[in-house]
C-alpha cells in the first residue's frame, strides 16, 4: 500500500500563522504538524509516500522532509495548484499510485490510535474511521440505518445525522483513482472525499471502524492549541 499526505490548502482559518508557512508545518509541541500523519502511515508499514502541497509552500516541505531516506522512507512531492478538493489527491497522484492500493491522510489530522492492523490487513474496497464528536456539523458524518449499519456519509450536515465524524484517514483499493476522475465538483466547487466514500458505500464495499483514542483536526486555533496540549502532556512537558 502506498501513502498520500494531503498538505495543501490556503490555511486561511489560521491566518496570520499561515502567512509564515503552511498549516501542516506549524509546531505541535516539539515537531511540525506533518510528522504526526507521517508517523501514522509509517507505523502501518507504509514507506512510499506522496506529499501534496500548495505551490508556494513546496520548498518548506522539501527542506524539512527531503528524500525520506533518513527515516527509512521514500518521499515524492506533487503540487496542488488550487485547493479543489480532497479527492483531487488521487488524480494528482495517479502515476504515483500506479497499480497499488492507497492510504490517504490529511496533513492536519493527528491520531493517537495505531492503524497498522487495518493498513496491513487491507485487501479491497474502502475503509474509513469514524469518531464520536460533539460538533459533527464540521465534518463528514456517518448516517446509520435503524439496524446500525452505515448507509450514507453526509458532508457537513445542516441537520443532525449522527455524532460520528469521518476522520481524515482513508484506505482504498486501486479503483479510487477512476472513482475520483468521475466525480463532479460539489456546490462548494470541490471534489469531495465524501462522494468517494459514498460510491464504495453504495457498492457495499466501505468498511467503517471507530477510532478509540484521541483524534484532532488541527485546523482551527482551538484545535491547534488542543493538539499542542495533548502532545505536550504525552511527551511529559514540565509545564502541564
Ligand atoms: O478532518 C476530517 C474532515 O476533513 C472530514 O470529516 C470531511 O469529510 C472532509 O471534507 C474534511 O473536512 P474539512 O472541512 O476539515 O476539510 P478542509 O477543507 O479543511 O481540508 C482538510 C485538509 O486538507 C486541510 O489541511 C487542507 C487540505 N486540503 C483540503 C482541500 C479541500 C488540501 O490540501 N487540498 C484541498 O483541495
Amino acid at each position: 500500500m502506498k501513502g498520500i499526505i494531503l498538505a495543501g490548502g490556503a490555511g486561511t482559518r489560521l491566518s496570520p500563522l499561515t502567512k509564515v508557512t503552511s498549516k501542516q508545518l506549524l509546531p505541535i509541541y516539539n515537531k511540525p504538524m506533518i510528522y504526526y500523519p507521517l508517523e501514522t502511515l509509517m507505523r502501518g508499514g507504509i514507506t512510499e509516500i506522496l506529499i501534496i502541497t500548495a505551490p508556494d509552500r513546496a520548498g518548506d516541505f522539501l527542506r524539512l522532509l527531503g528524500s525520506g531516506r533518513e527515516l527509512g522512507a521514500k518521499f515524492t512531492y506533487e503540487i496542488q495548484d488550487k485547493p479543489e478538493g480532497i479527492a483531487q489527491a488521487f488524480i494528482i497522484g495517479e502515476n504515483f499510485v500506479g497499480d497499488d492500493s492507497v492510504a490517504l491522510i490529511l496533513g492536519d489530522n493527528i491520531f493517537e490510535d495505531d492503524f497498522s492492523q487495518a493498513i496491513k490487513g487491507f485487501k479491497t474496497g474502502g475503509h474509513v474511521f469514524a469518531k464520536k464528536v460533539p460538533d459533527p456539523e464540521r465534518f463528514g458524518v456517518v448516517k446509520f440505518s435503524s439496524g446500525g449499519i452505515a448507509e450514507q456519509i453526509v458532508e457537513k450536515p445542516k441537520e443532525h445525522v449522527s455524532d460520528y465524524a469521518v476522520t481524515g484517514l482513508y484506505l482504498y483499493d486501486n479503483r479510487v483513482v477512476a472513482i475520483a476522475k468521475n466525480l463532479k465538483p460539489s456546490v462548494r466547487g470541490e471534489l469531495e472525499i465524501t462522494d468517494v466514500n459514498n460510491v464504495y458505500l453504495q457498492a457495499g464495499e466501505l468498511a467503517v471502524s471507530t477510532v478509540s483514542g484521541a483524534w484532532l483536526d488541527a485546523g482551527t486555533f482551538d484545535s491547534l492549541l488542543e493538539a499542542n496540549l495533548l502532545i505536550a502532556k504525552r511527551e511529559g512537558s514540565a509545564v502541564l
